[in-house]
Protein backbone atom coordinates (compact mmCIF):
# COMPACT_ATOMS: atom_id res chain seq x y z
CA UNK A 1 0.00 0.00 0.00
CA UNK A 2 2.66 2.42 0.76
CA UNK A 3 4.58 1.68 -2.51
CA UNK A 4 0.94 2.58 -4.61
CA UNK A 5 0.87 5.46 -2.74
CA UNK A 6 4.29 6.17 -3.88
CA UNK A 7 3.53 5.69 -7.48
CA UNK A 8 0.19 7.47 -7.32
CA UNK A 9 1.77 10.32 -6.16
CA UNK A 10 4.44 10.24 -8.80
CA UNK A 11 1.67 9.90 -11.29
CA UNK A 12 -0.29 13.05 -9.79
CA UNK A 13 2.79 15.19 -10.23
CA UNK A 14 4.15 14.59 -13.73
CA UNK A 15 0.47 14.86 -15.13
CA UNK A 16 -0.17 17.35 -17.92
CA UNK A 17 -3.55 19.13 -19.00
CA UNK A 18 -3.24 21.13 -22.19
CA UNK A 19 -7.76 21.18 -22.34
CA UNK A 20 -10.60 20.70 -21.00
CA UNK A 21 -10.85 16.98 -21.91
CA UNK A 22 -7.50 16.34 -20.43
CA UNK A 23 -8.51 18.21 -17.21
CA UNK A 24 -11.57 15.93 -17.35
CA UNK A 25 -9.28 12.35 -17.82
CA UNK A 26 -7.30 14.21 -14.72
CA UNK A 27 -10.37 14.20 -12.69
CA UNK A 28 -11.81 10.60 -13.58
CA UNK A 29 -8.72 9.09 -13.01
CA UNK A 30 -7.31 10.52 -9.73
CA UNK A 31 -10.54 12.30 -7.69
CA UNK A 32 -13.83 10.76 -9.08
CA UNK A 33 -15.70 8.38 -6.88
CA UNK A 34 -14.31 5.54 -9.21
CA UNK A 35 -10.96 6.96 -9.27
CA UNK A 36 -7.69 5.92 -8.15
CA UNK A 37 -7.78 7.70 -5.22
CA UNK A 38 -10.80 6.38 -3.72
CA UNK A 39 -9.77 2.89 -4.47
CA UNK A 40 -6.76 3.26 -2.35
CA UNK A 41 -8.50 4.75 0.60
CA UNK A 42 -10.79 1.72 0.26
CA UNK A 43 -7.68 -0.64 1.03
CA UNK A 44 -6.85 1.35 4.33
CA UNK A 45 -9.18 -1.79 6.24
CA UNK A 46 -6.16 -3.85 4.82
CA UNK A 47 -3.82 -2.40 7.07
CA UNK A 48 -2.26 -3.49 10.15
CA UNK A 49 -3.68 -1.47 12.99
CA UNK A 50 -0.13 -0.32 14.22
CA UNK A 51 0.73 1.23 10.67
CA UNK A 52 -2.82 2.56 10.30
CA UNK A 53 -2.16 5.88 11.67
CA UNK A 54 1.13 6.32 9.37
CA UNK A 55 -0.99 4.79 6.05
CA UNK A 56 -4.13 7.39 6.88
CA UNK A 57 -1.45 10.51 7.20
CA UNK A 58 0.12 9.33 3.92
CA UNK A 59 -3.20 8.94 2.43
CA UNK A 60 -4.19 12.52 3.72
CA UNK A 61 -1.53 14.38 2.10
CA UNK A 62 -1.67 12.11 -1.38
CA UNK A 63 -5.39 13.69 -1.17
CA UNK A 64 -3.61 17.22 -0.97
CA UNK A 65 -1.98 16.80 -3.36
CA UNK A 66 -4.10 15.70 -5.68
CA UNK A 67 -6.89 18.36 -5.11
CA UNK A 68 -3.84 21.03 -5.30
CA UNK A 69 -3.02 19.68 -8.63
CA UNK A 70 -6.31 19.56 -9.73
CA UNK A 71 -6.92 23.78 -9.12
CA UNK A 72 -3.84 24.22 -10.64
CA UNK A 73 -4.71 22.82 -13.74
CA UNK A 74 -8.22 24.31 -13.45
CA UNK A 75 -5.81 28.00 -13.35
CA UNK A 76 -3.18 26.57 -16.01
CA UNK A 77 -6.40 25.73 -18.91
CA UNK A 78 -8.36 29.20 -17.99
CA UNK A 79 -5.40 31.33 -18.24
CA UNK A 80 -4.92 29.47 -21.84
CA UNK A 81 -8.16 29.55 -22.86
CA UNK A 82 -8.18 33.69 -22.32
CA UNK A 83 -5.41 34.50 -24.00
CA UNK A 84 -6.20 32.24 -27.00
CA UNK A 85 -9.79 33.32 -27.34
CA UNK A 86 -9.43 37.08 -27.10
CA UNK A 87 -6.58 39.06 -28.19
CA UNK A 88 -7.79 42.33 -25.90
CA UNK A 89 -7.23 40.11 -22.68
CA UNK A 90 -5.23 42.20 -20.67
CA UNK A 91 -6.42 45.48 -22.57
CA UNK A 92 -8.83 48.13 -20.90
CA UNK A 93 -11.40 48.79 -24.06
CA UNK A 94 -13.16 51.64 -22.36
CA UNK A 95 -9.86 53.95 -22.08
CA UNK A 96 -9.56 57.15 -24.38
CA UNK A 97 -8.28 56.37 -27.84
CA UNK A 98 -4.10 58.02 -27.36
CA UNK A 99 -3.76 60.82 -29.50
CA UNK A 100 -1.73 60.85 -32.61
CA UNK A 101 -0.33 63.97 -34.53
CA UNK A 102 -1.71 64.39 -38.26
CA UNK A 103 0.88 65.36 -40.72
CA UNK A 104 -0.18 68.28 -43.13
CA UNK A 105 -0.08 68.64 -47.10
CA UNK A 106 3.04 70.71 -48.02
CA UNK A 107 1.48 74.43 -49.48
CA UNK A 108 3.17 73.55 -52.83
CA UNK A 109 1.55 70.10 -52.84
CA UNK A 110 -1.97 71.89 -51.84
CA UNK A 111 -1.40 74.45 -54.37
CA UNK A 112 -0.80 72.61 -56.94
CA UNK A 113 -3.66 69.89 -55.96
CA UNK A 114 -6.07 73.08 -56.34
CA UNK A 115 -4.86 74.54 -59.92
CA UNK A 116 -5.19 71.05 -61.56
CA UNK A 117 -8.63 70.15 -59.78
CA UNK A 118 -9.60 73.63 -61.14
CA UNK A 119 -8.74 73.39 -64.87
CA UNK A 120 -9.80 68.98 -64.51
CA UNK A 121 -13.38 70.35 -64.52
CA UNK A 122 -13.56 71.95 -67.76
CA UNK A 123 -11.26 69.07 -69.20
CA UNK A 124 -7.81 68.93 -68.71
CA UNK A 125 -5.59 66.20 -68.25
CA UNK A 126 -2.37 66.25 -66.57
CA UNK A 127 0.85 64.63 -68.08
CA UNK A 128 4.85 64.20 -66.75
CA UNK A 129 7.84 64.03 -68.52
CA UNK A 130 11.60 63.91 -66.99
CA UNK A 131 13.34 66.96 -65.23
CA UNK A 132 16.95 65.81 -67.54
CA UNK A 133 15.77 67.34 -70.85
CA UNK A 134 17.44 67.29 -73.91
CA UNK A 135 18.32 70.63 -75.73
CA UNK A 136 15.02 69.49 -78.84
CA UNK A 137 12.46 69.71 -76.59
CA UNK A 138 13.38 72.32 -74.11
CA UNK A 139 14.93 75.13 -76.31
CA UNK A 140 14.87 74.18 -80.16
CA UNK A 141 10.99 72.85 -80.16
CA UNK A 142 9.77 75.71 -79.15
CA UNK A 143 11.40 78.03 -81.11
CA UNK A 144 14.44 79.16 -78.78
CA UNK A 145 16.53 81.22 -81.65
CA UNK A 146 19.85 79.58 -81.84
CA UNK A 147 21.76 82.36 -79.41
CA UNK A 148 18.65 83.12 -77.13
CA UNK A 149 20.12 84.30 -73.38
CA UNK A 150 17.72 81.39 -72.44
CA UNK A 151 20.17 78.71 -73.48
CA UNK A 152 23.18 79.93 -71.66
CA UNK A 153 25.28 79.43 -68.82
CA UNK A 154 23.95 82.01 -66.58
CA UNK A 155 20.20 80.37 -66.28
CA UNK A 156 20.63 76.66 -67.15
CA UNK A 157 22.18 73.85 -65.45
CA UNK A 158 23.39 72.12 -68.30
CA UNK A 159 24.55 68.21 -67.41
CA UNK A 160 26.14 67.47 -70.74
CA UNK A 161 27.47 69.92 -73.84
CA UNK A 162 27.30 68.84 -77.76
CA UNK A 163 24.51 67.40 -77.37
CA UNK A 164 23.01 69.77 -75.04
CA UNK A 165 21.80 67.98 -72.13
CA UNK A 166 20.06 70.16 -69.20
CA UNK A 167 17.68 69.89 -66.36
CA UNK A 168 14.62 71.48 -67.68
CA UNK A 169 13.84 75.37 -67.45
CA UNK A 170 10.30 75.06 -67.48
CA UNK A 171 7.29 72.07 -67.84
CA UNK A 172 6.81 73.30 -71.57
CA UNK A 173 9.46 70.28 -72.42
CA UNK A 174 6.29 68.09 -71.36
CA UNK A 175 4.01 69.90 -73.71
CA UNK A 176 6.50 69.21 -76.85
CA UNK A 177 6.12 65.76 -75.52
CA UNK A 178 2.43 65.24 -75.78
CA UNK A 179 2.42 67.31 -78.77
CA UNK A 180 5.04 64.37 -80.51
CA UNK A 181 3.11 61.73 -79.77
CA UNK A 182 -0.89 62.80 -79.42
CA UNK A 183 -3.07 64.95 -82.60
CA UNK A 184 -5.30 67.18 -81.43
CA UNK A 185 -7.82 67.98 -79.38
CA UNK A 186 -5.35 68.25 -76.64
CA UNK A 187 -6.29 69.57 -73.51
CA UNK A 188 -3.10 68.99 -70.96
CA UNK A 189 -1.71 70.32 -67.68
CA UNK A 190 2.10 69.68 -66.85
CA UNK A 191 2.77 70.27 -63.57
CA UNK A 192 6.70 70.02 -62.25
CA UNK A 193 9.67 71.04 -60.97
CA UNK A 194 11.93 73.29 -63.17
CA UNK A 195 15.39 74.20 -62.64
CA UNK A 196 17.44 77.56 -63.27
CA UNK A 197 21.25 78.73 -62.66
CA UNK A 198 19.66 81.65 -60.18
CA UNK A 199 20.97 82.92 -56.93
CA UNK A 200 18.79 82.32 -54.56
CA UNK A 201 17.51 84.79 -52.26
CA UNK A 202 13.90 86.33 -50.83
CA UNK A 203 12.23 86.10 -54.23
CA UNK A 204 13.61 83.51 -56.47
CA UNK A 205 15.02 79.88 -56.16
CA UNK A 206 17.27 77.79 -58.52
CA UNK A 207 14.58 74.86 -58.17
CA UNK A 208 10.84 75.71 -58.20
CA UNK A 209 7.47 74.34 -59.78
CA UNK A 210 5.54 75.32 -62.42
CA UNK A 211 2.12 74.22 -63.78
CA UNK A 212 1.76 74.92 -67.79
CA UNK A 213 -1.39 74.38 -69.82
CA UNK A 214 -2.03 73.86 -73.03
CA UNK A 215 -4.75 73.54 -75.58
CA UNK A 216 -4.70 72.78 -79.36
CA UNK A 217 -7.79 71.95 -81.04
CA UNK A 218 -9.39 73.52 -84.49
CA UNK A 219 -10.42 77.62 -83.78
CA UNK A 220 -8.93 77.85 -80.75
CA UNK A 221 -8.46 81.59 -80.10
CA UNK A 222 -7.26 84.09 -77.82
CA UNK A 223 -10.89 84.81 -76.79
CA UNK A 224 -10.33 81.00 -75.16
CA UNK A 225 -7.51 81.92 -73.61
CA UNK A 226 -8.95 84.71 -71.75
CA UNK A 227 -11.86 83.05 -70.74
CA UNK A 228 -10.36 80.01 -69.38
CA UNK A 229 -7.71 81.89 -67.36
CA UNK A 230 -9.90 84.26 -66.13
CA UNK A 231 -12.44 81.29 -65.04
CA UNK A 232 -9.21 80.09 -63.30
CA UNK A 233 -8.53 83.43 -61.82
CA UNK A 234 -11.70 83.67 -60.11
CA UNK A 235 -11.76 79.97 -58.81
CA UNK A 236 -8.68 80.33 -57.23
CA UNK A 237 -8.53 83.38 -56.20
CA UNK A 238 -12.20 84.52 -55.70
CA UNK A 239 -15.51 85.55 -57.80
CA UNK A 240 -14.48 89.19 -57.67
CA UNK A 241 -10.92 88.99 -59.29
CA UNK A 242 -10.33 91.04 -62.14
CA UNK A 243 -7.74 89.58 -64.87
CA UNK A 244 -5.45 92.09 -66.95
CA UNK A 245 -3.22 90.95 -70.04
CA UNK A 246 -0.32 92.63 -70.90
CA UNK A 247 2.10 92.05 -73.83
CA UNK A 248 4.81 90.18 -73.60
CA UNK A 249 7.09 87.83 -75.37
CA UNK A 250 8.33 84.46 -75.52
CA UNK A 251 9.98 82.73 -78.29
CA UNK A 252 7.04 79.98 -78.28
CA UNK A 253 4.09 81.94 -78.54
CA UNK A 254 2.62 84.52 -80.46
CA UNK A 255 0.88 86.67 -79.19
CA UNK A 256 2.28 86.78 -75.90
CA UNK A 257 0.39 87.94 -72.76
CA UNK A 258 1.98 88.56 -69.04
CA UNK A 259 -1.33 87.63 -66.84
CA UNK A 260 -1.94 90.06 -63.88
CA UNK A 261 -4.74 89.80 -61.75
CA UNK A 262 -6.38 92.26 -59.12
CA UNK A 263 -4.88 92.59 -56.25
CA UNK A 264 -7.02 90.10 -53.53
CA UNK A 265 -5.37 91.74 -50.07
CA UNK A 266 -6.04 95.07 -50.92
CA UNK A 267 -8.63 94.64 -53.82
CA UNK A 268 -6.93 97.06 -56.12
CA UNK A 269 -6.10 99.75 -53.49
CA UNK A 270 -2.69 99.42 -52.85
CA UNK A 271 -0.56 97.52 -50.50
CA UNK A 272 2.64 96.05 -50.13
CA UNK A 273 1.91 92.54 -51.62
CA UNK A 274 0.94 94.11 -54.85
CA UNK A 275 3.28 97.36 -54.60
CA UNK A 276 0.69 99.77 -54.38
CA UNK A 277 -0.12 98.93 -58.03
CA UNK A 278 -3.55 97.03 -57.05
CA UNK A 279 -2.38 94.47 -59.38
CA UNK A 280 -0.07 90.89 -59.42
CA UNK A 281 1.57 89.07 -62.33
CA UNK A 282 0.29 85.02 -61.89
CA UNK A 283 1.35 83.59 -65.39
CA UNK A 284 3.02 83.90 -68.38
CA UNK A 285 0.73 83.00 -71.63
CA UNK A 286 -0.08 83.41 -75.37
CA UNK A 287 -0.63 81.45 -78.72
CA UNK A 288 1.28 78.59 -79.84
CA UNK A 289 3.30 79.84 -82.06
CA UNK A 290 2.79 77.71 -85.48
CA UNK A 291 6.77 76.50 -85.65
CA UNK A 292 6.13 75.12 -82.49
CA UNK A 293 3.58 73.18 -83.84
CA UNK A 294 4.80 72.30 -86.88
CA UNK A 295 8.02 71.19 -85.02
CA UNK A 296 6.15 69.09 -82.80
CA UNK A 297 4.31 67.26 -85.96
CA UNK A 298 0.85 69.33 -85.80
CA UNK A 299 -0.54 71.16 -88.81
CA UNK A 300 -0.54 74.59 -87.87
CA UNK A 301 -3.06 75.45 -91.23
CA UNK A 302 -5.25 72.98 -89.55
CA UNK A 303 -4.88 73.91 -85.44
CA UNK A 304 -4.41 76.66 -83.59
CA UNK A 305 -3.79 76.59 -79.49
CA UNK A 306 -3.35 78.39 -76.28
CA UNK A 307 -1.03 77.67 -73.78
CA UNK A 308 0.28 79.35 -70.20
CA UNK A 309 2.55 78.68 -67.28
CA UNK A 310 2.55 79.92 -64.00
CA UNK A 311 5.47 79.18 -60.84
CA UNK A 312 3.20 77.31 -58.03
CA UNK A 313 5.65 78.86 -55.46
CA UNK A 314 4.30 82.25 -56.19
CA UNK A 315 1.25 81.72 -56.52
CA UNK A 316 1.46 79.60 -53.12
CA UNK A 317 3.07 82.94 -51.87
CA UNK A 318 0.55 85.55 -52.57
CA UNK A 319 -2.35 83.15 -51.78
CA UNK A 320 -0.82 82.52 -48.09
CA UNK A 321 1.18 85.83 -48.01
CA UNK A 322 4.88 84.02 -47.51
CA UNK A 323 7.66 86.20 -48.22
CA UNK A 324 10.14 84.07 -48.20
CA UNK A 325 10.44 81.38 -51.03
CA UNK A 326 13.21 79.77 -49.22
CA UNK A 327 10.70 78.63 -46.59
CA UNK A 328 9.25 76.24 -49.25
CA UNK A 329 12.53 73.99 -49.09
CA UNK A 330 13.57 74.21 -45.66
CA UNK A 331 11.37 71.49 -43.92
CA UNK A 332 10.92 73.87 -41.02
CA UNK A 333 7.67 72.34 -39.24
CA UNK A 334 6.97 75.49 -37.70
CA UNK A 335 6.52 76.74 -40.61
CA UNK A 336 4.77 72.96 -42.41
CA UNK A 337 2.46 72.88 -39.80
CA UNK A 338 0.93 76.20 -40.60
CA UNK A 339 -0.97 74.21 -43.49
CA UNK A 340 -2.93 71.83 -41.67
CA UNK A 341 -6.04 73.40 -41.95
CA UNK A 342 -5.74 73.40 -46.24
CA UNK A 343 -8.01 70.31 -47.27
CA UNK A 344 -6.91 69.08 -50.69
N1 LIG B 1 7.41 78.58 -70.16
C1 LIG B 1 7.25 79.93 -69.69
C2 LIG B 1 8.18 80.16 -68.53
O1 LIG B 1 8.69 79.22 -67.98
C3 LIG B 1 5.84 80.23 -69.28
C4 LIG B 1 4.89 80.21 -70.44
C5 LIG B 1 4.25 79.05 -70.77
C6 LIG B 1 4.66 81.36 -71.19
C7 LIG B 1 3.36 79.01 -71.85
C8 LIG B 1 3.76 81.33 -72.23
C9 LIG B 1 3.12 80.18 -72.56
O2 LIG B 1 8.41 81.27 -68.12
Amino acid sequence: MFDKVKNLAEEIKKFRAQSQEELEQYRLKFISKKGELSSIMGELKNVPNEKKREAGQQLNELKQLAKEKFQELINYIDQADSSSSTQTAGIDLTLPPSSFELGSMHPITAVRNEIISIFEKIGFNVSDGPEIEDDWHNFSALNFPPNHPAREMQDTFFIEKNPDIALRTHTSSVQVRVMEKQQPPIRTLSPGRVFRNEAISARSHCIFHQVEGLYVDKNVSFLDLKQTLYHFAKEMFGKNTKVRYRPSYFPFTEPSAEIDISCFICNGDGCNICKHSGWVEIAGSGMVDPNVLSNCGIDPEEYTGFAFGMGIERIAMLKFQITDIRLFTENDVRFLSQFRRINH
